[in-house]
């Protein structure tokens, strides 16, 4: 299992990996289990791929895994994944990992299934690691304010009630990058990263990176550490020194 406990203190839950070493370091050994994250940031900083390699990580210990995508389909998602070296089609076939599409453009049928037949499939199946990408389309299902916070509150409890660790993407506001657009995510979280891109005008360089904006049980690092897209998936430096900015 990749779950371990933490013996640096006897009150931390056990880690889950989030299969990306340098931001289990920064996480003090991972995401804890059972906590549901949340993972902001605007397009292209690579939340769907840091997804994916949580699901990896899982999915070399034969861990079950729920995938619950409102945006690519699992063929597009498999693709992603194989560019990284992560083989996901045979953790699909074993049956030890459901990529489950939603259309968000159909949202009447997605809300009645979401409603009232995932809560009975998933604790069936009962994962150890979900992902739903992306709470802000999962919640553009709903037609009012008071509907995407019963949405998400649903989601969230469905997923804490297997006991699995739940890791949510949520695209963030433009104007104001530390927040998701809807305002919402951060509520039902026990834990939310950044993910963001900085730039160096001296030196005409954009890079990427990672911040822990919130993580309970969890005396985790405050500073924004750097990201890259290496072969075999993203890679945080946790040791590099705070450079400023965000
Ligand atoms: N093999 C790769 N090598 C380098 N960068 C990649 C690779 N695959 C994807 N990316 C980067 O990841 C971005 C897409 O990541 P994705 O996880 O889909 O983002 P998000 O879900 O946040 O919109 C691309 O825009 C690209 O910058
Ligand atoms: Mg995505």
């Amino acid at each position: 299992m990749s779950a371990s406990a933490d013996l640096s203190s006897a009150a931390s839950p056990p880690r889950v990996s989030s299969g990306v070493s340098g931001l289990d370091e920064m996480l003090q050994g991972g995401f804890p289990q059972g906590h549901v994250v949340l993972v902001l940031g605007t397009p292209g900083v690579g939340k769907t791929c840091l997804a994916l390699q949580f699901v990896s990580a899982g999915a070399l210990h034969g861990e079950k895994t729920l995938y619950l995508s409102f945006e690519e389909e699992p063929e597009a998602l498999l693709g992603s994944a194989s560019q990284f070296g992560w083989s996901l089609g045979e953790a699909v076939k074993k049956g030890t990992l459901k990529l489950v599409r939603i259309d968000p453009q159909d949202a009447n049928n997605a809300l009645k299934r979401i409603r009232s037949q995932f809560p009975a499939e998933v604790q069936a199946f009962g994962p150890r690691r979900i992902v739903v990408d992306s709470i802000s389309l999962l919640s553009s299902l709903a037609p009012d304010e008071v509907e995407r916070r019963s949405l998400l509150f649903t989601m969230a409890r469905m997923c804490r009630q297997t006991g699995a660790t739940t890791l949510m993407t949520a695209e963030a506001n433009p104007l104001a990058p530390e927040v998701s657009r809807d305002g919402l995510g951060e509520y039902v979280a026990d834990g939310v990263l950044l993910l963001f891109p900085t730039e160096d005008p001296q030196a005409h360089r954009a890079g990427l990176a990672v911040k822990v904006l919130k993580m309970r049980r969890t005396a985790h690092t405050r500073t924004r550490q750097p990201y890259r897209f290496g072969p075999r998936g993203i890679e945080v430096d946790a040791k590099a020194v705070d450079f400023g900015g965000l």
